[in-house]
């Protein structure tokens, strides 16, 4: 048994008994669904409609207060899904467009934003958009 296999053996009984490396616990801080969790694009419809839709539009076309979503900016080759629990969480500064920042939305679930990813991404899908 050399000192290295001790050394490893401690750390991995010191780090078991917190939660920095807890797959549960990095998905929680950072607002992501569970793994095997399949967002719905019909829950997602719903979600979006009473969450996005008065910035982004009933039809995802935009408002005087968001950027159209049904946009090559943000198709998935452009704005990873990530990017979409990332606006939820933190909000998003103004950068792209003349909108002003989104601001922080609580109250969703990285579920219902999964739901929601699912339904944007299939409208995307409907026209073209990658
Ligand atoms: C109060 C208005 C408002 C609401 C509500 C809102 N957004 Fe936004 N969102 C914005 C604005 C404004 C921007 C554009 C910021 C920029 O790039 O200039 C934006 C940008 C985004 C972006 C791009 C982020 C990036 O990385 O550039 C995503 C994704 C997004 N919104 C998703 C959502 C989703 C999903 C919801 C509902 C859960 C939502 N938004 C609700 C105003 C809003």
């Amino acid at each position: 048994m050399s000192m290295s296999f001790f050394a490893i053996l401690l750390l991995s009984l010191v780090l078991s008994g917190c939660d920095i490396f807890d797959p549960e616990s990095i998905r929680a801080r950072n607002f992501l669904p569970p793994p095997t969790y399949q967002g719905s694009v019909e829950r997602g419809e719903v979600n979006y409609k009473n969450n996005c839709a008065r910035c982004h539009g009933v039809d995802m076309a935009g408002t005087a207060e968001g950027p159209p979503l049904m946009n090559k900016t943000y198709g998935s080759s452009h704005h990873a899904d990530l990017s979409f629990y990332h606006a939820v969480k933190n909000g998003v500064k103004q950068h792209h467009w003349k909108y002003g920042d989104m601001p922080m939305l609580t109250g969703i679930s990285p579920e219902e934003v999964s739901d929601i990813v699912a339904f944007v991404r299939f409208q995307q899908q409907l026209r073209g958009i990658k």
